[in-house]
């Protein structure tokens, strides 16, 4: 037991249509201006912040000691709609402590999880409500929102994960999301 006492249990509520969490004690909020880089029609982008600089996605978090033993979880609230023909996405990460998996529960909204390793492998796992995807340790992971309504996700790793975006700033992932005349074409590329 902990010298400092037991925590005590709680619980809180959760949108599931909206996609918001009832009195989060932080809302993490990403505009397009924080996506430059990301996207592959920089352009485009900036077209996107000069129109008004929309909220693209936001997390909603409760606050936990950030410990081993812990599990942090979230609400994840990715817009829909494109950067020129690509669709709207998360930034990704690693987690800074690289052996801590996670698991994305996808309440509403249609897109996909789109995962890599540092050796070269990736994976795209398609989220809709009711799908679960479980991120190995090692993955890195960004969530991209294909559909007309928000993609909205639960969350849920070890407290103690932490996020490394830096890799990912520097090297995006193997693919992207496109929406061309209306169909999703999804597009390789060695990196960016
Ligand atoms: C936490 C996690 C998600 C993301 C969220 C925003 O480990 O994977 O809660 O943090 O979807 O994405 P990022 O953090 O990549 O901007
Ligand atoms: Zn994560």
């Amino acid at each position: 037991m902990p010298t400092s006492g037991l925590m005590q249990p709680f619980g809180v509520d959760v949108d599931l249509i909206e996609g918001i969490m009832t009195a989060p004690d932080r809302i993490a909020a990403t505009k397009a201006s924080d996506m430059r880089g990301y996207y592959q029609d920089a352009a485009a982008l900036e077209r996107l912040i000069e129109s008004g600089d929309p909220l693209l996605y936001e997390v909603f978090e409760k606050r936990l000691p950030l410990e081993p033993g812990h599990v942090m979880f979230c609400i994840s609230k990715l817009q829909p709609g494109r950067v020129g023909q690509e669709c709207f996405m998360t930034k990704g990460h690693y987690h800074e402590t690289a052996g801590a998996a996670e698991l994305y529960l996808c309440l509403r909204g249609r897109g996909y999880l789109l995962m890599k390793t540092a050796e070269g492998q990736s994976a795209l796992e398609p989220m809709y409500r009711g799908r679960l995807v479980y991120v190995p340790p090692y993955w890195a992971h960004r969530s991209i929102n294909s559909g007309q309504e928000p993609l909205i996700s639960l969350c849920a790793y070890p407290a103690d994960a932490g996020h490394n975006y830096g890799e990912i700033e520097t090297e995006g992932f193997p693919q992207r999301v496109l929406l061309r005349g209306g169909g999703e074409v999804i597009v390789s590329q060695a990196a960016g």
